[in-house]
């Protein structure tokens, strides 16, 4: 099974532009507190999405309705587009709700807090929320069936340049290690690792690392039981207003 590690976070500035910024100097201290600040903002991100996407919703069908009766007439899909979006929006949370249940204790070299901070419900940043919704939109492209055209395209050009330097025949590939750097939701490390080669992720998004430790880890622990949330039984996140057929990575 490919390995996430965690090398470093810096607060917020993940994955904006950091030309032209001038790296502030923090103490250890202040390093660790902006780190749990952070943690809790990407976990207030996961479990707002519902609500800040029901608000859009309900923003959208009031623009509707301030429509004449004739613009309407002319747009009949949008209510039943409207509603079917919030129907997805509460599956979509579920899985959500899921991905960040186990994360407080999902690195051993930091502790992030209590699990009451679980409970409480706090509003999010555009720019967080945005991340989410490429998350939302990666775990497409990694882990569904309508994804695989995708990933042919972009990961499968580098698994057989693996295998045409590193054969299997010629090598213990259990004994090659092979690194995936910024490894997103983990697709292309368990592709690899599925292959026999030693192969770990390495990543400092927590979008990412929460959502692929949940992919990669927690749905292995849980397949037993079968839970709506197994993808082999119904994973499914929707970018958009339509529900997508999962691959089980098993
Ligand atoms: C363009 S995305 C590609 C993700 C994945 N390889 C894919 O194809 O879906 C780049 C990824 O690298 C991660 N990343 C960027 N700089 C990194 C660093 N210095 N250490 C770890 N991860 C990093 C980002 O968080 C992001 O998930």
């Amino acid at each position: 099974m490919a390995e996430i590690t965690r090398d470093e976070v810096a607060e917020g500035d993940q994955d904006e532009p950091n030309y032209n910024k001038e790296r502030i100097k923090y103490s250890p201290e202040e390093e660790r507190k902006l780190e749990r600040q952070h943690f809790w903002r990407v976990i207030d991100a996961f479990r707002y999405y519902s609500t800040h996407v029901h608000e859009q919703v309900k923003r959208a069908q009031r623009q509707y309705r301030s429509l004449t009766q004739h613009h309407q007439s002319l747009l009949p899909s949008v209510l039943p587009n409207l509603t079917h979006i919030s129907q997805c929006v509460e599956h979509n949370q579920e899985v959500l709700h899921a991905i960040v249940h186990n994360c407080i204790d999902m690195f051993e070299n930091m502790e992030y807090g209590e699990e009451e901070e679980l409970k409480k419900l706090r509003p999010t940043s555009i720019f967080d929320m945005d991340k989410l919704k490429s998350t939302i939109k990666q775990f497409v492209r990694d882990w569904s069936e309508v994804g695989q055209a995708e990933r042919d395209t972009c990961y499968l050009p580098i698994i057989k340049e693996i295998q045409r330097l590193f054969p299997s025949d010629q090598y213990d590939v259990s004994k090659l290690s092979v690194l995936v750097p910024g490894a997103g939701l983990g697709r292309l490390a368990w592709e690899i690792a599925r292959l026999g080669y030693m192969c770990q992720g390495n990543e400092w998004s927590f979008f990412m690392l929460f959502s692929s430790n949940y992919v990669l880890n927690s749905l292995a622990t849980t397949r037993g039981h079968r839970t709506r949330l197994d993808p082999s039984a119904s994973l499914t996140l929707t970018p958009r207003a339509y529900p997508l057929p999962q691959t089980s990575p098993w």
